[in-house]
């Protein structure tokens, strides 16, 4: 890859940011258009990060995706906010203006319903309600995705419950569907009327506790879909399979949202391709 003095620079906050999958997603994307830019991965510490943010249009960069630990603190250093990062209360994607200020927004929840539409183009998001596993980050933007594409009813089952509570509490009046607090321990029992069931806790990723769930419960044709991405095909989407029910997994959610980022930078929306995919799975194997 050579870089000319015009080459637009974006860049990975992370602390540490070496697991990052961000720069080789763009670095795909931008190799298939043949730009002339960069994202670089910036390790950035907590202390550093109000320093490093009012850097970036100093430095001429056209704006950065940011990942953990940051997501929330982002929030507070942006001029500006759109309404998704404002409601999920977390900042994923920042955008230089041209006049420098900081503009973040999250398309976490953006990512996880374009992938749900690729994978299942059937899929009608106005069509049941869903049951959402967990009350982190990620079930927030989740829930806020799924709200504004027109789900009406979500069940949200998580182990702590004043955590599920805070989701409601903060999400409830900015949202238009109705949120439901489950019982961890009625996690098997709730699926009954889901058409959709999603994992946004860590359990089954690789080196975590397992998730122990029973599908018995779920309809036939009852979407199973999990964010965990190490490994790919989680025991849920192992079950889920075996049942006969349509799985999607959490890596299509990871490239989805650096959509918007990527067409804000450069000027492209990139495509969501089979290629892409690969190569991101031969990176996670490495
Ligand atoms: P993120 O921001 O990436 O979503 P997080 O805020 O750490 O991550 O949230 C992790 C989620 O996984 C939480 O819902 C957490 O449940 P608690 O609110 O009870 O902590 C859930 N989780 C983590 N370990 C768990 C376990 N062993 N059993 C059940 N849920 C667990």
């Amino acid at each position: 890859m050579t870089l000319t003095g015009k080459a637009r620079i974006a860049g990975v906050i992370g602390w540490p940011v070496s697991h990052s999958r961000s720069p080789a997603l763009h670095g795909y994307w931008l190799g298939q258009y043949n730009i002339d830019g960069a994202v670089l991965p910036l390790a950035v510490a907590p202390e550093d990060l109000s320093l490093a943010l009012k850097a970036l249009p100093k430095m001429g960069f056209v704006g950065a995706c940011v990942t953990l630990p940051h997501k929330q603190q982002t929030l507070t250093l942006m001029d500006d906010v759109d309404p998704a990062a404002q409601t999920i209360g977390a900042v994923n994607t920042i955008v230089v203006g041209n006049d420098g200020r900081l503009i973040g927004s999250n398309t976490d929840g953006f990512g996880f319903i374009e992938n749900l539409r690729q994978s299942i183009p059937a899929w009608d998001p106005e069509g049941g309600s869903a049951v959402v596993l967990g009350a982190g980050g990620a079930a927030r933007a989740v829930i806020h995705g799924l709200a504004a594409a027109g789900t009406g009813k979500i069940c949200l089952v998580n182990r702590t419950e004043s955590n599920a509570r805070k989701v409601v509490e903060d999400l409830g009046d900015n949202i238009k569907a109705k949120i439901q607090v489950v019982p961890w321990s009625e996690r098997s029992n709730e699926l009954e009327d889901a058409t959709l069931l999603v994992n946004t806790t860590s359990l089954g990723m690789q080196g975590q506790p397992a998730l122990e769930i029973s599908l018995a419960r779920l309809g036939p044709n009852a979407i199973v879909s999990d964010i965990v991405y190490t490994p790919l095909e989680t025991d849920l989407l192992a079950q889920a399979k075996q049942r006969g029910h349509p799985i999607v997994d959490g890596l299509g959610m990871l490239i989805h949202q650096a959509r918007p980022g990527f067409k804000a930078w450069f000027g492209r929306d990139p495509e969501v391709t089979e290629g892409l995919r690969k190569f991101l799975i031969a990176d996670l194997m490495e």
